[in-house]
């Protein structure tokens, strides 16, 4: 079995990461961002295109503000930071998520590095921030709804391919292989409607410690799988 295109990572496991130590939370988030580069840089050797981060869920802005208001200067710095040096490599990266739910700033950070990146094809991060399927999906049936009452849609036109080209990932592969670390055996609403044959891979590591290895075991794992895509 070939390589995945699309890997989606449930980064998950830093609070705990944290906790195991006496540290705080959001020592375990700092931790689990530095990780991301050696993970991604893993990834591109390998060959995967495209890499979807969960880094922060719709129902993550329900966390203590002290920690919230963390992880947004986190962003701020990864975005002015870490990201800066994905674009210089030539990395193409984008954001899916309720962008509009955050700071001004940061709209425009993310504004601008998409459209700064948007023509680079070698590899491809996308970043799920404020990202919940079911608003995404919610949305799509919205504007579709709009468009069917403007008469510039036939309900009976709308399709699959119709209806995934209205989800915030349009344009983008479906998942091969979603990874959630920490143990937890559930999807916690990532991209519920792309990942329909996705296969899964949870490990027991939490975040800060899935290093290159880690990866690595994931996508071996992944290779002695027999896909099966709906059809007989
Ligand atoms: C994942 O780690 C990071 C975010 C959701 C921002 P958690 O913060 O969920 O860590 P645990 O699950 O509490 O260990
Ligand atoms: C899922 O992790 C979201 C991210 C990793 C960003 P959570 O820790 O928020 O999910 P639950 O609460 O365990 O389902
Ligand atoms: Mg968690």
């Amino acid at each position: 079995m070939s390589i995945p295109v699309h890997v989606g990572i449930i980064m998950d496991g830093n609070g705990r990461w944290a906790q195991k130590r006496g540290l705080p939370r959001t020592a375990g988030h700092k931790k689990g961002a530095e990780n991301l580069k050696k993970v991604l840089n893993a990834a591109r050797k390998i060959g995967v295109k495209v890499v979807t981060l969960y880094a922060f869920s719709s129902e993550n802005w329900a966390r203590p503000k002290e920690e919230v208001d963390t992880l947004m200067n986190m962003f701020r710095e990864y975005l002015k930071n870490d990201i800066q040096d994905l674009i210089k490599e030539g990395v193409r990266v984008s954001f899916i998520g309720e962008r509009e739910r955050f700071d001004y700033d940061l709209q425009e950070q993310m504004n601008l590095i998409e459209s700064k990146t948007k023509d680079l094809n070698s590899f491809h991060v996308v970043l799920a921030l404020s990202y919940g399927a079911r608003g995404d999906i919610l949305k799509a049936v919205k504007t579709i709804a709009k468009k069917v009452e403007q008469g510039v849609l036939k309900s009976n036109e709308i399709d699959m391919f119709q209806f995934s080209s209205h989800l915030s990932t349009v344009g983008i592969p479906d998942p091969d292989l979603i990874i959630r670390t920490s143990g937890e055996s559930r999807v916690s609403n990532f991209l519920l409607w792309e990942l329909a044959y996705a296969e899964f891979y949870f490990t027991p590591v939490l975040w800060p410690d899935f290093n290159e290895e880690e990866f690595e075991k994931a996508i071996k794992d992944f290779e002695l799988r027999q896909r099966r895509f709906g059809k007989v």
